[in-house]
Parts: C-alpha cells; structure tokens; sequence
C-alpha cells in the first residue's frame, strides 16, 4: 500500500484551532460525565485506523454503504441530474464517493466536488485518489462553515448534491441531528438534494461487535485520543490505565463509545492549565452512534425541509440511503 506524503505543515492544527481544542478539551473533561468530542478523534492516526476499521469484518456499515452507492449510482445520478456540483460533509477519504462522481461525470463535464473534512490527512488522500474523476476542491474545516464556502462557489443555474454518508448523522444527538439538518437546509436551494446515509438497528451482538472487534482496531482509535492530547496539548495520559468500553442504550437507540479508567489516578494537561482526577471505572464519553428506522428518515426529512425522493435498504447489513431533495 502507498503512503501519502503528508507535511507537517498540512497536518498541524493552527494556533486558533489548537486553543478551541484545548478548550473543548477542558469544558468535556469539567463535567460530571466527562467527555470529549468525538470530531477530535480524527488526527493523522486517528483517520488512518478509521480506514483500517471499515475494512473489518465485523464493521458492516461502509461496505453496506458501499453496495447501495454502486448499486444505484446510476439513479442518483439520474436524479441531481446537470449541472450540479457535489459537495461532501465528512468526507474522510471519499472510498465510497466515487461511484456517484463516475455516474455524474458524463452529464457533468466539468463536474466540480467539495470534499469537507476536518481531517487533513483524509482530505489529502481524497484529492489524490479522486482527481481522475472530477475537480476536486477540499475544504479543511467543520461541516458548516465548509458547506458555507462551498455553497458560495455555486455557478449560476447549478443544483447542489450534497452528501452525508457513512451514517454520521449518527454521531449527533438526536434533536441536535435535526437541528443539524434544518442548519444544512438554510445553505440549499430548493430542489437541491441531499444524499444521507444511515445505519438501521439491528442485532444487538452485531451492533456491539462492530464497535469492539476482537482484533482491537477501535480501541486502538478510541485510545488514540488520549494519545492525541498528550502530542498537542502536553497532557501526561497514560494510555495502558484506560481501556475501550462499547456498550447499547436501548432508551436512546445507540452504540456509545467510552474510556474507562482502569484505577484511580490523576492526568495534568498543560495546554488547558488542568489538572483531573478520575476514579476506577469512571469513563469519558467520546462518540454516540444512534441507530435508525427506515421510517424515521421521511420524519426526519419532513421536519428540517426536505422532501424523500428515493429510498434504498441494503439486506446484508441494514443500512438506509436516502436521498432527498430541498422543498
Ligand atoms: C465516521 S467518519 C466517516 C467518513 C466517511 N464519510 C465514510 O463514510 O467512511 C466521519 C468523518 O467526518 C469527519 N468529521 C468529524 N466531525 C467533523 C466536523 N465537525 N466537521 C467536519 N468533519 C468532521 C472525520 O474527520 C471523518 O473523516
């Protein structure tokens, strides 16, 4: 496998985003149940075993997500129609992207796709690997303020596809998903769609077993973010007196990850001037994957603005497409 060549200079975080981290850092690790935001999981390391867990056998949700893009590429293509231009929010780095820039590229010459990532690294590697199949233009910021820029760029007459997949919808909390996707609306016109994918609930042990594999991956990602504020923010974690918890809120219908202390100890971060203590078996809450039904996306997209134009459900591994477009 090829490694990109990934400079410094690309992958560092600037001087402000350094403090916004430190200080996110600071209020999630302040309160009662600590935590830390799950976008901070995702540094060079951190990105690169994100793309060694959607190899795993136990992690169903890209191939199933994979599936339904090649299978119906042709119709989504169909349906955004020409000229659009693609703009993608967390687009890692883009695997899955490009079958629906392939079907696109034909009745879109100059196909132009904005790929917005938080991670440098994933968004260097999508520029690389998918150049061939459109103008790739990447935005290094969070999903709001790079739908913003790319919205921006629209040329006259041009509809907008934007996409969502991979289910991190998931990732927010539910009322804070709508939220989200009435705030994605506001930057749409009418008649541009958005493509989101979303995994369904499903077996318990399948659900558990893709967020804890035995092989050990996602723990590895999971403690990465200690890892992660010990480089840049001067932290003393010791990663070996913490380990990787997954487990099921059936109430609120999703995999949350944890860290849990293995003892009771003492953790000084020097770029948030903190000091925290934890005891045995306390956690850090550092993602929510909430699970979904097919019927809660048409909720979904009636309550933020949208209209379901098609719908698709992979059998191997229940996993929703559904692609809407701005009423
Ligand atoms: C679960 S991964 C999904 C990646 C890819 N879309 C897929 O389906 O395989 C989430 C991606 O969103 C990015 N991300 C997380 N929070 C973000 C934020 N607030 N703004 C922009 N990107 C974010 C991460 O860096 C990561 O690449």
């Amino acid at each position: 496998m090829s490694t990109p060549a990934f400079g410094l200079s690309k992958t560092k975080l600037s001087a402000e985003s350094l403090a916004e981290f430190a200080c996110d850092v600071r209020a999630g690790l302040r309160k009662p149940q600590k935590e830390l935001h799950s976008k901070y999981l995702y540094d060079e390391l951190g990105s690169a075993l994100f793309e060694a867990i959607t190899h795993l056998p136990e992690y169903g949700l890209t191939r199933a997500d994979e599936r339904l893009l090649c299978a119906h590429a042709a119709e989504i293509a169909d349906l955004a129609g020409a000229p659009v231009s693609v703009i993608e929010l967390g687009s890692g780095m883009g695997r899955k992207t490009r079958s629906i820039l392939s079907a696109l590229r034909p009745s879109n010459r100059e196909l132009r796709y904005f790929p917005i990532d938080v991670s440098a690294e994933a968004l260097a590697r999508c520029e690389r690997e998918l150049a061939d199949v459109a103008d790739v233009h990447p935005r290094r910021q969070s999903y709001l303020d790079g739908l913003a820029g790319a919205a921006a760029e629209r040329r006259p007459g041009e509809a907008l596809l934007l996409l969502f997949l991979g289910s991190t919808i998931g990732n927010f909390e539910r009322p804070c998903a709508l939220e989200f996707l009435r705030d994605l609306r506001r930057w749409l016109k009418a008649g541009d769609a958005l493509l989101v994918g979303a995994d369904l609930v499903k077996d318990l042990g399948r659900m558990l077993v893709a967020y804890d594999d035995p092989t050990g991956v996602t723990a590895g990602f999971n403690l990465n973010l200690l890892g992660r504020i010990n480089r840049e923010l001067g932290a003393n974690f010791e990663l070996r007196n913490f380990e990787h918890l997954a487990c099921w809120s059936e109430r609120e219908r999703r995999i949350e990850m944890h860290l849990r202390a293995r003892s009771d100890q003492r953790v000084f971060i020097a770029a948030c001037g903190l000091e925290v203590r934890f005891r045995a078996g306390e956690t850090i809450w550092t993602e929510s994957s909430h699970k979904f039904v097919p019927a809660e996306m048409f909720a979904m997209a009636a309550e933020s603005g949208f209209q379901v134009e098609a719908q698709w459900v992979d059998q191997e591994w229940p996993f929703v497409e559904s692609y809407w477009t701005a009423r």
